[in-house]
């Protein structure tokens, strides 16, 4: 049955895939999988790979994690009910607030582009402004304020860095009227996020960013670029968003904010906050939140699945590992000694390229060896060079797709592992 998985989802499911960004980045292929544990996945073969994928980055303390599992199990003998609070989605909750910086309340959604879409409704329903600020190149999901000038090779390429951008690349079925929702800027560039808030005053609701941008692979920002643009929001009454949905748990447990030291308005958060079952959270400043139970005009948010209590469960349960002591230094300290030892191998041999990573999540730049701070270096990229050598790592059972995930289950006998077929792809290069 399990032969013949590949004929009979493309037969059903449209083009093979039950999402557009299922199919591998690397071999154009759908990957499908028998099972999943720790570190490792199966394909239907029942061949075992070593897994950099992890779920699209949301099973970044490893897979079928047992106490997340048996916590899940305990919330299935309550008897499912996802329709009302409990015990489970307050509590979860309140781990929220307790770690990260910006939470003084939450509002849960089911995925994590529904959280972003909640976050610019909720900025635009508070502020009574229409406008949104983006950065080229972030992404935030599938929504149709986010889906243009989302990823590095969808930005506006002659925008020298000094103005906002062109917005482009609306995809089908995006309304062209988008556009005069959004203003699209360059990272790290406070000066410009500055002047256009000047230039439009009151008009603009709210900047989202991603404080972490793991999405082109790995790069990273500076707390002073974030200070700034804290301030350009306090002088014109614009809320700071952060979409931590894909950086939030990775650094620590009080998420990208925290590592940097500036506290968003609203964040945000999904994936790691359960470690892989559907549920995301908008998390933020109450005086903002408020607006949602606003009883003249409120900012409707709300769902059958929201707070559902499989992603309660296991949010508590994801908890519950990371705020172990030590739990942190011990992961970064595997990762750190891997991706190091990584670079290393690549340097020796020869190949022209540039692990970066920031916590546990990296990126490998072929055809670069300087530190990547922008996508201005991106057409150095070396991209066939990029698609050999991963095609030839999931040949040899190391699997990648995209959100390079070194997790918390990923061992030392099993980086080791990893890095002894790693040095026979590089060989073979
Ligand atoms: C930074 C970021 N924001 C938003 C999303 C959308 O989350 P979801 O896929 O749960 O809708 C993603 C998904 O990869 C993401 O990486």
């Amino acid at each position: 049955m399990e032969q013949d998985l590949p004929s009979l989802a493309s037969k059903y499911l449209m083009g093979g895939v039950s999402s557009s960004f299922r199919r591998n980045p690397f071999t154009g292929e759908p990957f499908y999988v028998q099972r999943a544990e720790g570190p490792h996945i199966w394909d239907i073969r029942g061949r075992r790979y070593i897994d950099f994928f992890m779920g699209h980055g949301a099973c970044p303390l490893g897979h079928k994690r047992p106490e997340i599992i048996g916590a899940v199990r305990d919330a299935l003998d309550l008897g499912l009910f996802a329709e009302h609070d409990s015990y489970l989605s307050a509590g979860l909750a309140g781990k929220i607030v307790e770690h990260v910086p910006c939470a003084e309340k939450v509002r849960y959604t089911n995925s994590g582009s529904e959280a972003t879409l909640l976050c610019m409704r909720l900025a635009r329903g508070y502020t009574g402004r229409d406008k949104i600020a983006r950065i080229d190149g972030h992404f935030h999901g599938v929504h149709d304020y986010v889906l243009c000038n989302n990823l590095a090779h969808k930005i506006d390429a002659e925008n020298p860095g000094d103005r906002p951008s062109r917005i482009g690349g609306l995809t089908a079925g995006i309304p062209q009227a988008i556009r005069d929702t959004l203003y699209v800027i360059p990272w790290n560039r406070a000066d410009v996020f500055e002047s256009l808030a000047r230039e439009k005053p009151g008009e603009i609701a709210a900047i989202i960013m991603n404080p972490i941008d793991y999405n082109n692979g790995c790069i990273t920002t500076t707390s002073e670029y974030l200070e700034a643009v804290r301030e350009t929001c306090d002088r014109h009454g614009i809320v700071l968003i952060f979409d931590e949905v894909l950086s939030g748990f990775r650094t620590g447990l009080s998420c990208a904010q925290g590592y940097y030291g500036v506290t968003p308005d609203l964040c945000a958060l999904a994936k790691a906050l359960t470690n892989g079952f559907p549920l995301a959270a908008v998390a933020g400043k109450e005086a903002v939140m408020r607006k949602i139970m606003d009883p003249a005009d409120p900012v409707i948010a709300g769902g059958t699945f929201s707070g559902n209590l499989l992603g309660c469960a296991a949010g508590l349960a994801a908890f519950g590992i990371m705020e172990a002591p030590g739990f942190y230094d011990g992961w970064h300290a595997r990762a750190d000694a891997f991706l190091g030892a990584l670079q290393g191998l690549l340097d020796k041999s020869g190949v022209p390229a540039r692990v970066q990573w920031l916590g546990p999540n990296f990126f490998i730049y072929f055809g670069i060896r300087e530190p990547v701070t922008g996508y201005g270096q991106f057409d150095k990229l070396d991209r066939k060079l990029m698609g050999r050598f991963f095609t030839r790592c999931i040949e040899e059972g190391l699997y990648f797709h995209t959100d390079f995930t070194v997790s918390a289950q990923h061992t030392q006998p099993v980086l080791d592992e990893a890095l002894s077929l790693f040095d026979e792809v590089i060989q073979t290069l």
